[in-house]
């Protein structure tokens, strides 16, 4: 039987791709402002107008920055909220206390990143979780590897597809130990164009399971709308 697949929020790459697997979870990986956050906030501004419950947990930025950031590409998330459509958890404060009361011991991160998916309430089908990168900070990579299956397990137990955001920064190490545990793996780069001399923003679309992916990188730029994928050869 063909996997069921949801939009990602993004129409050009809803038709390469079909849509995420249904119940999956996809890494989203990319150096800092590249877009992943944006990503992200599209694809849950996407399946909350579509009346479907969304999560989204925040390590790194607060639900106001979230909030504010979601608004500048005219999406809504208090309106989602106040629908009772969107959750967002915010592991930031948790953190921060964690880090500041206590010995911030590789156990006390450790049980924090397993921890989210217990937090995700019931009913919700579309999890972002922004971002994990922070857990692997003075995690040895087999354990984040470990932690990191574990909250992808558990993520699929209760049925969600999920982007989870990894951020560069920990290093190719941990960002291809994290490829492996999930179903589908999206890095998004700049690079500088050789013809134009310009930078431009590339996705490129590591591994999708049971999906046929393209092996050229997608354009995409970002606008008040959100990521839009350029034209490629796809169009033609
Ligand atoms: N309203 C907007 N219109 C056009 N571009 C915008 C708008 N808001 C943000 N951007 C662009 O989106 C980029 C931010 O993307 P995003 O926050 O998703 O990056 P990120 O990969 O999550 O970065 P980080 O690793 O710092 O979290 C900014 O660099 C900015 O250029
Ligand atoms: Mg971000």
């Amino acid at each position: 039987m063909a996997i069921s697949r949801v939009s990602t929020g993004l129409k050009e790459l809803d038709t390469i791709i079909q849509g995420y697997p249904e119940g999956k979870t996809i890494l989203v990986t990319g150096d800092a402002g590249v877009g992943k956050t944006v990503l992200g906030l599209q694809y849950i501004a996407e399946h909350c107008e579509n009346g479907e419950r969304c999560a989204l947990v925040a390590t790194e930025e607060s639900p106001e920055d979230l909030r504010s950031q979601a608004i500048g590409f005219g999406w809504d998330l208090k309106k989602y909220e106040d629908e009772g459509l969107l959750k967002i958890l915010e592991v930031l404060e948790r953190r921060m206390i964690e880090a500041r009361f206590s010995d911030p011991s590789e156990k006390g991160m450790e049980i924090h990143l397993k921890d989210i998916a217990d937090w995700i309430p019931e009913n919700v089908t579309h999890v972002v979780v922004d971002n994990v990168g922070v857990y692997a900070l003075g995690m040895p990579v087999e354990r984040f590897r470990e932690q990191l299956d574990l909250l992808v397990f558990m993520l699929a137990k209760k049925g969600c597809t999920s982007l989870i955001i990894c951020d560069d920064a920990v290093g190719e190490q941990y960002n291809n130990v994290a490829m492996y545990s999930t179903y589908g793996a999206i890095w998004l780069f700049r690079r500088e164009n050789p013809y134009t001399n310009r930078r431009e923003r590339l996705i490129d679309i590591r591994k999708m399971r049971s999906t046929e992916v393209p092996l050229d990188y997608l354009p995409f730029e970002i606008s008040g709308a959100g990521i839009k994928i350029l034209k490629t050869s796809f169009d033609d």
